[in-house]
């Protein structure tokens, strides 16, 4: 592979605390190497109209302890007509880049495998808060989201107890519940239902608050992904079937802001820099994963058909301790 000489960057979907540290590393690493570093805002989006910015050592002063990402971010419908990919390519050509490095979730990924497929040299880092990426046992932006969810989900407990209610609480994390389980664990929470495993509200809700009763508890706690939903039914069903006042709580988007964890920062830093480093060495169309405590890279058309298991002894251990 020729010498590179310009590699674009872009952040794509959901933004994730982190995302503006990765950017920094790939930055500056790019600039180690005498390499040309290209922001492209509003990822794919941005990629289509050409909306890019020079990228100096300075462009990326002070921004590791930042929520959001200093690129903004799209989920773009026109890139996924023929058209859009076609004028995405234009701009990648036009521009001189020699590799593109994509940071963010599952579809951000299916972005950068188009380009790949067209022959662009991409190179995708997992920034999303759901931690719903196959191929890599950590995302970019999970730690400071479950961090954000607990000390909310804390503060709820403070209020709920003083008033011995029920309360029912939903996080994000999209058709997956690692989140919710990871925050469910962490809170202590009476149960916790996620898409992944079928449930039964007399069991996993009515019974588990009524035997808490029975053992002296005087605040429960459910924990509801946002792919389960329904919270205000549930919510209505416990004061239903328990006679306690119960009352919903959705988290949303706060979970998303906020300045990243020690974690999300160096996990940033780390998986930004060992990007261009692949790119340098002629390593393209891949994943930065992490997987088995290393960052590695693994080839795009792999990584996509990998899925994650939700971790069923988490699970069970938070089950277990909740009584
Ligand atoms: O993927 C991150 C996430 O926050 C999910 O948890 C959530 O389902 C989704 O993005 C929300 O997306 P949007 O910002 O488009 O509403």
């Amino acid at each position: 592979m020729d010498k590179l000489r310009r590699i674009g960057i872009l952040t794509s979907g959901g933004d994730a605390p982190g995302m503006n540290a990765a950017i920094r590393s790939a930055v500056r690493n790019c600039l180690q190497h005498d390499v040309d570093p290209i922001g492209i805002r509003r990822g794919f989006q941005g990629l289509i109209n050409a909306d890019t910015i020079e990228m100096d050592a300075r462009s990326v002063n002070g921004i590791t302890d930042r929520g959001g990402t200093i690129l903004y971010t799209a989920r773009s419908e026109e890139f996924m007509q023929p058209q859009g990919l076609e004028r995405a390519l234009r701009t990648c050509k036009y521009m001189g880049i020699d590799g593109l490095i994509c940071i963010g979730g599952d579809g951000t990924f299916r972005g950068a495998k188009a380009l790949s497929d067209a022959g662009v040299n991409v190179i995708g880092i997992p920034g999303t808060i759901d931690n719903d990426i196959g191929c890599s046992h950590y995302t970019i932006g999970f730690d400071t989201a479950a961090n954000t969810a607990m000390l909310a989900i804390d503060k709820l407990a403070d209020t709920m107890q003083s008033h011995e209610r029920v309360s029912v609480c939903e996080v994000m994390g999209r058709h997956a519940g690692h989140l919710a389980v990871y925050v469910g664990l962490a809170v202590g929470a009476t149960s916790i239902i996620i898409p992944e495993f079928p449930f039964d509200f007399e069991r996993d809700i009515a019974e588990q608050i009524r035997e808490g009763r029975m053992r002296g508890k005087h605040h429960h706690l459910i924990i509801v992904a946002e792919g389960v939903g329904k919270c205000d039914e549930i919510s209505k069903r416990i004061t239903e079937e328990t006679g306690l006042e119960a009352r919903t709580t959705i988290l949303g988007y706060i979970q998303r802001g906020g300045s990243p964890s020690t974690r999300d920062r160096v996990m940033a830093s780390r998986m930004g820099h060992f990007a261009v480093e692949q790119l340098l060495a002629g390593n393209r169309n891949q994943i930065v994963c992490y997987r088995d405590s290393r960052i590695v890279a693994v080839p795009i058309d792999d990584a996509m058909n990998m899925t994650k298991q939700l971790d069923a002894y988490m699970y069970k251990v938070a089950y277990d301790i909740s009584i």
